[in-house]
Formats: structure tokens, sequence, C-alpha cells
């Protein structure tokens, strides 16, 4: 993280700390905002105090690696790694719209593909915004590959429930299998997501013949689900309340998942991509990715 002067002024980056949190959720807010703006879709963030919290909670993780960017002493973008499970997941990357297009992003970006290249990671994926062809770009020269498109859905609860498929509050017990369920499906865990969400309240496993066979930390963009076949996945969206933020995340070559969605009423807010450098899996069951994959 060495300093450098491109031109009369001075990028530096460094760890963040959680007196950055105001900052970066203002800068999070405004660059996802500007961008969706410029191409006509709806905001990632709905206002700048969502985004602080969500840098609150980044910054004061322990197991989320973070790196901030100045210019001239001045925050202007920010970075995460979720360190969390074996395959770390990317992002939010944002930079200050004032200040974009000056390869900011792209040191950010280094920064934390050489924090998995020091920790030894197998993986990390990211999901992009795919009408954004700036991040398109910079994540495939940074040597991204693109795996999938999803769609991201949202509407009004489903309400539907599928004999055999019994749903139920994750406690703690069940990590084990729910981590059983996820090598299944990607050939590695989550576990560490797993039990954030069990803590929290939010995760709930499907039963079926006696046992789990799937499970989702939530329904919501910040979430993630797996199952050992479609149902299960058709049982955790039919029994959710809400589909949280702007909405979940359905792989879109999973034409009968995605179209069980659209005729259940969901509907497409937007299409990202899935993208990934090191170990990936071809998913052996069906699953919904977090938008930090
Ligand atoms: C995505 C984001 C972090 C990139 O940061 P940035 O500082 O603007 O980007 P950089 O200047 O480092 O890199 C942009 C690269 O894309 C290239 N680029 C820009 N538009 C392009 C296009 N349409 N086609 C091809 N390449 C393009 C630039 O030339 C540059 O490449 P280079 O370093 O080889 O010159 C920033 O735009 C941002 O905050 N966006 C809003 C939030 C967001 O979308 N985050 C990503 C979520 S997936």
């Amino acid at each position: 993280m060495a300093d450098e002067q491109p031109t009369r002024t001075t990028i530096s980056l460094r760890p963040g700390r959680l007196a950055d949190a105001k900052a970066c959720g203002r800068i999070c807010f405004e660059a996802f905002g500007a961008i969706a703006a410029q191409h006509n879709f709806p905001p990632d963030f709905p206002s700048a105090d969502v985004a602080t919290d969500l840098m609150t909670m980044l910054l004061s993780h322990p197991r989320f690696f973070s790196v901030v960017a100045e210019l001239d002493g001045t925050v202007v973008g920010s970075n995460f790694l979720d360190e969390r499970s074996p395959v770390a997941g990317l992002g939010p990357i944002t930079v200050d719209p004032k200040v974009q297009n000056l390869r900011i992003g792209r040191r950010l970006m280094q920064a934390a593909l050489d924090r998995v290249t020091e920790r030894g990671l197998p993986g990390v994926r990211l999901l992009q915004a795919a009408y954004h062809g700036r991040s398109l770009a910079l994540y495939t020269t940074l040597g991204f590959q693109p795996r999938e498109a999803i769609a991201c859905m949202q509407g009004r609860p489903v309400g539907a429930s599928l004999a055999s498929y019994r749903l139920r509050r994750a406690v703690e017990k069940d990590a084990e299998a729910c981590n059983r369920v996820c090598t299944f499906v990607h050939g590695h865990h989550r576990g560490g997501e797993v039990l954030d969400a069990i803590k929290q309240g939010t995760a709930s496993v499907v039963e079926h013949e006696g046992r789990i066979t799937g499970y989702a930390t939530d329904l919501a963009f910040f979430a993630h689900a797996v199952g050992e076949t479609n149902r299960e996945l058709m049982a955790l969206i039919g029994a959710a309340s809400a589909f949280g933020g702007p909405g979940i995340l359905v792989p879109v070559r999973n034409a009968a998942l995605f179209q069980w969605c659209l005729d259940h009423g969901l509907r497409v807010i937007q299409v990202m991509t899935l993208m990934t450098v090191g170990l990936y899996n071809e998913p052996a069951g069906a699953y919904l990715p977090s938008v930090l994959y």
C-alpha cells in the first residue's frame, strides 16, 4: 500500500477504521446512486444512512478485510473482502463519483486481490451490475471470469408451500448440516456466513424426509441459499415474508427456478454477472448467491 503521485495529487491506501463509516457510507450511497441513475436503474441503497449502517457493520466485523483510498488525505473510496468462509466475497467497492475513472477503483481492487494471495485463499467471487460496462471491464482485466447471469428479483411474498418440505428457523446445531448441503452444491462450505445468520436470527433450514436438504441465511440481497434441488429453494422463497434490499438473486440459467419465480409474481430489477478468480465449481444443486457472492 505505498503512496504514489500520479499527478499533482496523492492517492494512498490504508486499512479501513470504524471512524470511516460515515464518509464511506456517503460515498457508497452516492457512487451506486450515480451509476444507477446514469443507466436509469433504481439505486441499490435507499439512503446514505442505510449505506453507512452497512459500512459500520463491515468496518467492525473482525472477518471482513477493508481498504480505504484517500486523495490528499480525504477518503474517496473503499473496498471489502468477506473472509468468513473459505472462498472470499469481494465488495462493495465504491469510489466517490467526483474522482471516478482515475484508477482508484483499480488500486482498491488490487489491494483486495493481494490480500487473497497473502492469505492463500483458494478463490474469490463477486457480483457485478451487468449494465455497468466500466466495472465489467475493470474486473475482467484483473482476471475475473464471468460465470453466469443472475437476476435480482423483487415482489410481494409468494405465500407458497411445498408438501413434504418443512421449514423452520435455523439454530446453531444445524450449522454442520447446512455446511454439508453447501459443500454438496458448491464444493466448499460458507460456514462463517451461516453462523452469523443463525446468531442474527435470519437463517432458516428446509427438512425433507427427515434431514436438512437446504437452507437460506435470509431471503435478501446480502444473503445466500442452497438446496439439493430446486424444490428446497421454492420452499424457502415461497415462505419468505419479504425479500430484503433490492431483491433475491436468482441464477438465470436455472430456467426452472427463474420461471417459477416469474410465475409467482416476482419481477426482474436488474441482471448481474457472477465473476470469479481461482476456485470455482459448477454448482451441483440449486443456489441463490449473495451480492457479496
Ligand atoms: C466501479 C468503480 C469502483 C470503479 O472505480 P474507478 O476508479 O471509477 O475505476 P478505474 O478508473 O480504476 O478503472 C476503470 C477501468 O475501466 C476502463 N473503462 C471504463 N469504462 C469502460 C468501458 N465502457 N469499456 C471498457 N473499459 C472501460 C477504464 O479505462 C479503466 O481501465 P484502465 O485502468 O485499464 O485504464 C466505480 O466506478 C464506482 O464506484 N462505481 C459505482 C459503484 C459500483 O458500481 N461498484 C461496483 C459494484 S459491482
